[in-house]
């Protein structure tokens, strides 16, 4: 996350244009919101994926036909709306949190959303929670948003739980610029594990893209399960 310094120039300037592009194509509802502001209400962190980037979810989720979607990290479960108003009636997304008051949070939230039909909270460290999918039916979007540090076990796991045609996304790839380094620390080396995988795993074909809004500088990898 970048945190720069107030009436920062540039920054003003790139959170004016994700201000703009919001209010242009995003429309939030009060369930949405209020995902967001049980964030800081609760005590959590207040790292949910910008607005456009929800909608950016959505979107890719609606595009892939996804009627199973697996999100790994779900904080109050602002994204995990966004992907669940995508599924159609008959449409499941599991998504997996490690901590149980997140898990409590997201609940209420997904109630508010009305969706809390289509969506299983699962409470665990996704690392126990994800051998238990296996052999139920594929999933059709794969949204990895936990700690970094595992980022290449949870590729590993979206790969075995998807099908070919599968939508991968990983959250935070870029990390303030961090990512181009070899230094950084156990999460930007489980970001550059991640990415090394996307690149020579045959199973993916993958991209990535520099984000700048609301949450600063960071960025989105995209692979499709071939
Ligand atoms: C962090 C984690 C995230 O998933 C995110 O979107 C931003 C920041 C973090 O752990 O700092
Ligand atoms: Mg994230």
């Amino acid at each position: 996350m970048v945190h720069p310094a107030p009436h920062d120039p540039v920054s003003d300037r790139w959170n004016g244009v994700d201000a703009y592009l919001t209010e242009m194509l995003v429309a939030e509802d009060d369930a949405l919101a209020a995902s967001v502001s049980s964030l800081a209400e609760e005590g959590m962190p207040e790292i949910e994926v910008a607005p456009l980037a929800g909608k950016l979810l959505h979107l890719l989720a609606r595009l892939a036909g996804a009627r199973r979607v697996l999100e790994i990290g779900t904080l109050g479960a602002y994204s995990t709306i966004w992907l669940a108003r995508a599924l159609p009636e008959d449409g499941r997304l599991v998504t997996i949190e490690a901590e149980p008051r997140n898990a409590a949070v997201a609940r209420r939230n997904l109630e508010r959303a009305g969706v809390a039909d289509r969506v299983e909270v699962r409470e665990g460290r996704a690392a126990d929670v994800l051998p238990s999918l296996s052999g139920s039916e594929p999933f059709d979007l794969v949204f990895i948003d936990a700690d970094k540090e595992s980022n290449p076990v949870y590729l590993e796991w979206a790969a075995r739980l998807g099908h070919p045609g599968t939508v991968v996304v990983v959250d935070n790839v870029v990390r303030s610029g961090h990512v181009v380094e070899t230094d950084a620390g156990p999460q930007v080396d489980g970001v550059r594990a991640g990415l090394e995988m996307l690149r020579d795993d045959p199973r993916f074909e993958a991209t990535a893209l520099q984000t700048l809004d609301r949450k600063g500088w960071d960025g989105i990898a995209v692979a499709l399960l071939v």
